[in-house]
C-alpha cells in the first residue's frame, strides 16, 4: 500500500482503459486524476474520458462508461459516478482511506526515498564585502535555504555555497582607503565595525565618481571651456580616487601584505554579521558554505584563456566575449573587459566549472534577484558551450535560477526606512521578534519572561520567513508586519499555532484519560471535515516533491496552510474525548498527532521553528 491514493488510482485506470478499450493501441495515457473541486462529488475526479472521447471518436460519456465498467476500484472506493460531459467522480472508501494514512505515518510521511540521490549545489546568500545584509539578502538567503532543505528532506545531497561578493575594484577601492587611514594611526581595524565599514565604502565610491558624470554630459553636449574649468578640480580629485583604487586592486591582487591583512579584517567582520543573521534567521549558512568571488581568482586566467584557446571566446573591440546566438541570447557574454580587468560573469563561469567538475553537482540552483535573470542566462550558455556544465561522467548538470522578486513597502515602492536608506536584515528581525512579543504576550499571558521571548523569537522569525516564502518567489511582495503577525490566514504564525493546538489536544486527552493516547490507532476519518483533513495530509508529500522540482516552496506554504485549515474545521467540528465511542476518539486523536507531525515536518522544511506554545 502506497501513502498517496493518487498513485492507486492512476494504476487502476491505467488497467481499466486498457481492458475497455483492448484494440485500440493507447500506449500509456495519463487518466488526469485531480482533486476534486467540490467535496460533496468526491475526492478526486478522473478527466480522461474528455480526451479520449476525442481521440477515439466516441462520446465522452461512453468512454467513461466503459472506464467505469472495466475498472476495479471495489476495495478503494465507492462505486464511481459520471457526471456533466464525462468526469467520473470518485470517494476514496474510509477505510482506504485511514490505510493511506497509515501508511504515510510509517514511512516517511508518505515521502518516498529517492530513486537515484543527486548531487545538488543551492546558491544563497550571496552577501557583499563591507555592505549590511539588507531586505534583498532576506530573500536570498531564506529562499535558497528553504530550497537546499526540500532537496535534503527528499534524500539528496545538497552543498550550499554562499557567493560572497568579496573581490574586484569596488572592494580593492574601500580596502586601500582603509589601509591609508590604518597606516596613517587613524584607524584600528580590530576595532572597525560593519556600519563603519559601510560608512567608508559609502565614502570611497563618493570619492571616486566626484566630477566624472557632470564631466562627461559636459563633454557630450560640449558646454564650453567655462563649465569644463568649473568641474575640473572634482573631476581631477574623483580620477585620482579612482586611480588609486586601481592601484589598490592590483597591489591586492599580487597579495601585498598590509593590504590583504586590512581585506581579511574586513571580510571577517562583513561575514560575522552575516553569520550572526543567518543563525537568526535559522538558515544553515555557514563559513564551510562560503565560497568567496575571490576564491575564485586564480582561476579566473585560466577559464579565460581555455574559452580562447577553443574558440569559445572571441575578441569584440578590444574585449574578450562568448556570443551566445545560437542559445537565443542576443547579447554576448562580457568575460574580460578591454583593460584585461574580469567580470561578474567571468567568476559565475568559474563557479559553474568548480561546482560540476569539481564538486560533481549535477544540479544547481541559484537563488538570486529576478533582475539578475539575464546574467545567470548568460552564463548559462556560456557554461553549456564551454563544456562547464557537463560533469566528469559526461552528465549534464541542470542549471537553473530560482529567481525572485522584489520586496516591497506599503506604498507599493522599493521597501525602504522613512530616510530612503535600505532596510537593515538585524533591524528587522529585532522589529519583528519585538512585535511577536507583544502579540505572543495578549494571546497567553500565562508565558514566564524566558518563554516568552523564546517563543516570541519562533513566532516573529518565522512570520518574516513564511512571509517571504508563501509568496510565489518570482513575484514582488509588499512587506506588512501585521499581515504577517496574524494568526488567522496564510500566516507562519496561524500554522505554527495549529502545531500548537495538535499538542494541546493530546494533552489534554492525556490528563483525562489518564494515559498517552495511541498516535498509532487506526484512523477511520468518517465526518467531512476528518475527510478533507486526510486528503490534505496525503497531498503533503507531493507537495514537497513539487516544491523541489519547480524550486518553489510557497507550495509547501499552500500545503500546510491547507492543512492547517483543514485541521482547524476538524478541531471545531469533531470532538475527541466527547466522542461518541473509543476508537472514534482514538482515530481522532492518531489524526492530530499525525497533523502535528505533518506541520511540524513542513515548517522544518521551510526553516521555521515550532514552539510548543504560542
Ligand atoms: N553578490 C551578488 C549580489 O549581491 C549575488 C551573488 C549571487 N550568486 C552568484 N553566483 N552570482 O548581487
Amino acid at each position: 500500500m502506497t501513502a498517496d491514493p493518487l498513485t492507486t488510482l492512476r494504476a487502476r485506470f491505467d488497467a481499466a482503459i486498457a481492458k475497455a478499450f483492448p484494440d485500440e493501441d493507447l500506449g500509456t495515457i495519463d487518466p488526469l486524476i485531480t482533486g476534486a473541486k467540490n467535496p460533496q462529488h468526491g475526492d478526486f475526479q478522473a478527466n480522461v474520458a474528455m480526451s479520449l472521447g476525442k481521440r477515439l471518436q466516441k462520446k465522452p460519456r461512453d468512454v467513461a462508461q466503459a472506464i467505469v465498467d472495466a475498472i476495479e476500484l471495489d476495495d478503494f472506493c465507492d462505486a464511481p459516478e459520471i457526471a456533466g460531459p464525462g468526469f467520473i467522480n470518485l470517494r476514496l472508501k474510509t477505510d482506504a482511506l485511514g490505510d493511506a494514512l497509515g501508511a504515510m505515518r510509517d514511512a516517511g510521511l508518505g515521502v518516498p526515498a529517492p530513486e537515484r540521490v543527486q548531487h545538488v549545489v543551492v546558491d544563497l546568500c550571496g552577501v557583499n564585502l563591507a555592505k549590511q545584509m539588507h531586505v534583498g539578502h532576506l530573500r536570498a538567503t531564506v529562499i535558497g535555504d528553504a530550497i537546499a532543505r526540500l532537496w535534503e528532506r527528499l534524500g539528496h545531497t545538497v552543498t550550499r555555497q554562499n557567493h560572497f561578493g568579496d573581490w574586484g575594484l569596488p572592494i580593492a577601492m574601500v580596502t586601500g582607503v582603509l589601509k591609508a587611514r590604518r597606516d596613517a594611526g587613524e584607524l584600528n581595524i580590530e576595532d572597525l565595525s560593519l556600519a563603519d565599514l559601510e560608512n567608508a565604502y559609502r565614502l570611497a565610491q563618493l570619492e571616486s565618481s566626484r566630477g566624472q558624470a557632470e564631466m562627461r554630459a559636459i563633454k557630450k553636449h560640449q558646454l564650453g571651456p567655462k563649465a569644463e574649468a568649473e568641474w575640473e578640480d572634482e573631476f581631477t580629485q574623483g580620477t585620482a580616487a579612482r586611480e588609486s583604487a586601481r592601484e589598490s586592486l592590483v597591489a591586492l591582487q599580487e597579495g601585498d601584505p598590509g593590504m590583504r591583512e586590512v581585506w581579511e579584517r574586513i571580510s571577517r567582520v562583513t561575514l560575522d554579521a552575516c553569520f550572526d543573521n543567518c543563525r537568526r534567521l535559522n538558515a544553515n549558512v555557514t563559513e564551510a558554505a562560503t565560497a568567496g568571488e575571490s576564491t575564485y581568482r586564480s582561476e579566473l586566467g585560466q577559464v579565460v584563456a581555455d574559452l580562447e584557446s577553443r574558440g569559445v571566446a572571441e575578441e569584440s573591440d578590444g574585449a574578450l566575449v562568448v556570443r551566445l546566438n545560437e542559445y537565443g541570447i542576443k547579447e554576448p557574454a562580457l568575460i574580460r573587459k578591454r583593460d584585461g580587468g574580469f567580470l561578474y560573469a567571468t567568476t559565475d563561469l568559474a563557479a559553474i566549472r568548480r561546482r560540476v567538475r569539481g564538486l560533481g553537482a549535477e544540479r544547481v540552483i541559484y537563488a538570486v534577484d529576478a533582475r539578475q535573470s539575464l546574467h545567470f542566462r548568460q552564463v548559462f550558455a556560456a557554461a553549456l558551450k564551454a563544456g562547464y556544465a557537463t560533469r566528469a561522467d559526461g552528465v549534464e548538470a541542470e542549471l537553473s535560477h530560482a529567481a525572485f522578486g522584489m520586496v516591497l513597502g506599503e506604498d507599493g515602492g522599493p521597501f525602504k526606512t522613512r530616510s530612503g536608506d535600505n532596510v537593515k536584515l538585524s533591524d528587522l528581525l529585532d522589529e519583528a521578534v519585538e512585535r511577536a512579543e507583544k502579540a505572543v504576550a495578549e494571546k497567553n499571558p500565562d508565558l514566564d519572561a524566558d518563554e516568552r521571548r523564546a517563543v516570541a523569537r519562533a513566532v516573529g522569525i518565522g512570520a518574516i520567513k513564511h512571509a517571504d516564502l508563501s509568496n510565489e518567489r518570482s513575484r514582488d511582495y509588499v512587506f506588512g508586519f501585521d499581515r504577517m503577525l496574524a494568526f488567522e490566514g496564510n500566516t507562519g504564525p496561524y500554522v505554527q499555532y495549529a502545531v500548537v493546538r495538535t499538542g494541546s489536544m493530546l494533552r489534554k486527552a492525556e490528563e483525562r484519560l489518564g494515559v498517552t493516547p495511541d498516535e498509532r490507532a487506526t484512523i477511520l476519518p468518517e465526518a467531512p471535515e476528518e475527510r478533507a483533513l486526510s486528503l490534505a495530509l496525503l497531498r503533503y508529500a507531493g507537495a514537497l516533491e513539487q516544491a523541489a522540482m519547480h524550486a518553489e516552496p510557497h507550495r509547501v506554504c499552500t500545503a500546510l496552510y491547507e492543512i492547517a485549515s483543514s485541521f482547524s474545521s476538524f478541531f471545531a467540528s469533531c470532538p475527541a474525548l466527547a466522542a461518541e465511542d473509543d476508537a472514534t476518539r482514538d482515530s481522532r486523536l492518531a489524526l492530530a498527532a499525525l497533523t502535528g507531525r505533518v506541520l511540524r515536518d513542513g515548517l522544518g522544511v521551510l526553516g521555521i521553528e515550532t514552539p510548543h506554545r504560542m
